[in-house]
């Protein structure tokens, strides 16, 4: 079985995915760090090539200012996954710890990415579940209520510990092209002999519906000599960002609005031009908005 599914891989898998053709640690610790949470078209097309060229080393990353890695992370969104590589590049002076152990004592790095991190760049003998290898397992050993730990007792009696990387890698792939969490494919999969869950595929995938939240914010515009009045933000998930400076409700100078996503938010933002301001800001010129760290509700605003 598990020859079936290095086979599958071996026709099937994503292999030009650059991180995955290459053996450089902080490269693939990278990589794990923005597919958390963003697309893999995206991080592979945009993100992942340009902020290597800017941060080519870990140690590059962790001599340059955090405003600068902040505005390379700019309209990825959880910028306090840029705040933790920063912090991770100056704590280890530019050298990862290839131990499992000793990766977890970083910030940012959790479980996942530790083992990602030790199977996808030093091979080692570890199981990987994220999201999709973890609905390949619950189904593959027909888990109601499975917890983490279960998952992953089972991700670990199915790890073949000859090809640990090609197999987990084969398990993440089957999870994000055929296992899916709708209308799996499982005609066409290499595991469906051996499958308990494939009577009833979508009896093993959680349907907890996210709970969406409304709100409504409210800007302020303010440009003279061609800068824009932008202010340090105050919240810590945004630490470190420049956002526009907040107004009260206002009833004059409305400018216009626009619909927003943010995680769990659904956000209405609305603009307004400023005549004056109070605040302490941070004078940023027009033309060079691209480089500040601004996120992309900053950048809808104004760009
Ligand atoms: N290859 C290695 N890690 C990956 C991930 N997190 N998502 C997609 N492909 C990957």
């Amino acid at each position: 079985m598990q020859k079936t599914l290095l086979q599958w891989y071996e026709a099937n898998g994503r292999h030009e995915l650059p991180w995955r053709n290459t053996t450089d640690i902080y490269h693939i610790y990278l990589s794990e760090i923005m597919l958390q949470q963003t697309q893999v078209n995206r991080v592979r097309d945009e993100y992942y090539p340009q902020f290597l060229a800017k941060f080519p080393t870990l140690k590059s990353l962790g001599e340059a200012p955090l405003e600068e890695v902040l505005s390379a992370w700019s309209g990825l969104g959880y910028y306090s996954r840029a705040r933790n590589l920063h912090k991770t590049a100056q704590l280890t002076q530019g050298k990862l710890p290839s131990e499992y152990k000793e990766l977890l004592k970083l910030p940012g790095i959790g479980s996942y990415t530790a083992s990602a991190i030790c199977s996808f760049g030093h091979h080692q003998g570890i199981t990987v579940v994220d999201t999709n290898i973890a609905r390949v397992i619950k189904r593959f050993y027909a888990l109601l209520d499975a917890n983490a730990k279960n998952i992953d007792t089972h991700a670990a009696q199915l790890l073949n510990h000859k090809e640990s990387r090609a197999h987990n890698l084969a398990l993440m792939d089957l999870g994000s092209l055929l296992c899916l969490p709708k209308n799996p494919k499982c005609d066409i999969c290499p595991l469906r002999e051996q499958c308990r869950g494939k009577e009833e595929p979508e009896l093993y995938t959680q349907t907890k519906k996210t709970k969406y939240e409304s709100l409504e914010l409210f800007y302020g515009i303010y440009i003279r000599n061609n800068k824009i009045a932008l202010t340090q933000t105050e919240g810590s998930m945004y630490k470190g960002m420049l956002e526009l400076p907040s107004v009260e409700p206002l009833e004059e100078d409305f400018l216009r609005s626009f619909k927003h996503s943010y995680t769990k938010y659904r956000l209405t933002v609305n603009l307004y031009h400023l005549e004056e301001i109070e605040k302490k800001c941070i004078w940023i010129a027009m033309d060079e908005l691209h480089a500040a760290p601004i996120s992309s509700l900053v950048k809808k605003a104004l760009l």
